[in-house]
């Protein structure tokens, strides 16, 4: 039995310690959180409850820290884990800034604690069947992609001030990280970066909107839009049934095609010519219904988390590799405010 503390102990937080609740490998020690009227979550989950990290690791000494709290802290709060030799998941995006996500790959390796970052999407048997499908040749040579993160936030969601805040917060960084994330495991890499954001809905600092074209390693061409400020279904989080909190609608949110058929997302409808030997137009396709059994990947990846402390598995989801998601974000985001394509 692992001992797991969190740091953060605001939305994401509470959904860790739920999952870790019902996770047989693990049980949760302890929350720390700088605001002393976030006690009453530790209290929910019978926990002990600290406003200092450090007090927490000294006196919990856990096998596993879980670090969900806000973007700019992530590398702080990871050094801090790393000189106490306690390993982590951390949220994504792993840090704000590259140079940050760098701070954690000194720390991690100074300190030889093993580092997993938490894009849980990964661990989503419906990301993992149409990686392995793309892979395979299922589509033939992947020539484009679509996907789009189309909902609303409601208006209560920005009263936590970090959400909207420039470089820190923002719907590309918090949210489009994980359909970017996404894409480059089930895709390849993404070399160069094209877009265009607005923010005239919400009239924040940060976008609301944001339109991409990108450019994969392979060749292959990708288009994303991003709102969230619309009313609309078309997102990850309302159509692939993995999270009850949000409301969840019958459409597809990613769009895979290839010179042999296309894949929708999360329907996974898999679009063929019935006789591959008459292709083209005029010609009848089918549809294929390819059957993936659902389950929670946030629940997975605290299995994985585990057996990344306990040796038995390497993370799925590394610092670097999650900076190259991250990388690949701030590359949108400057594209949109220079106007200029940029390699990523
Ligand atoms: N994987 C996902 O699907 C997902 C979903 C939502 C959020 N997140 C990530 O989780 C992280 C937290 O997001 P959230 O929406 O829960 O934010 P939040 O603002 O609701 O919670 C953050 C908590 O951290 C606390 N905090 C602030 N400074 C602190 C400090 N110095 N020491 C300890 N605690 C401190 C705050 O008081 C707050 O309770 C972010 O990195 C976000 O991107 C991931």
């Amino acid at each position: 039995m692992l001992n797991l503390v969190i740091i953060g102990a605001g939305a994401m937080g509470q959904n860790h310690a739920a999952v870790i609740k019902n996770n047989p490998l693990c049980r949760l020690v302890g929350m720390a959180d700088a605001n002393p009227q976030q006690a009453n979550v530790a209290a929910r989950f019978d926990t002990r409850f600290y406003t200092d990290i450090e007090t927490m690791l000294l006196a919990e000494k856990p096998d596993g820290a879980i670090i969900v709290s806000p973007n700019h802290l992530h590398a702080d709060h990871a050094e801090l884990c790393a000189q106490h030799g306690v390993h982590m998941l951390i949220e994504k995006p792993v840090a704000d800034s590259l140079a940050r996500a760098q701070q954690i790959i000194v720390a991690t390796e100074k300190y030889k604690v093993r580092a997993l970052v938490g894009h849980h999407r990964r661990h989503s048997p419906l990301i993992q069947k149409t990686r392995a499908m793309i892979a395979e040749g299922a589509l033939g040579q992947l020539v484009a992609v679509m996907a789009q993160f189309l909902l609303k936030k409601p208006d209560d969601y920005f009263e936590v001030g970090w959400r909207s805040q420039k470089n820190i917060g923002g719907p590309t960084l918090i949210n489009l990280i994980h359909d970017i994330d996404g894409l480059r495991f089930m895709c390849g890499e993404i070399t160069q970066v094209y877009a265009q954001s607005r923010s005239s809905v919400r009239q924040f600092d940060v976008e609301d909107t944001l339109s991409a074209n990108l450019v994969f390693a392979n060749g292959a061409l990708g288009t994303v839009l991003a709102s969230d400020a619309v009313a609309a279904p078309w997102s990850y989080e309302q159509t692939a049934k993995e999270n009850p909190m949000y409301f969840s609608s019958e459409q597809n949110c990613y769009h895979f095609a290839g010179t042999a058929g296309a894949l929708a997302f999360p329907s996974m409808h898999l679009w063929q010519f019935l006789d591959a030997a008459k292709a083209g137009w005029q010609h009848p396709m089918t549809q294929t219904q390819i059957v993936v059994e659902h389950a929670d990947p946030l629940a997975r990846q605290l299995t994985h988390f585990c057996h990344v402390i306990q040796g038995t598995e390497p993370p799925l989801v590394t610092v670097q590799d999650a900076a190259r998601s991250l990388a690949t974000v701030l590359a949108l985001l400057e594209s949109a405010r220079s106007g200029q394509i940029i390699f990523v």
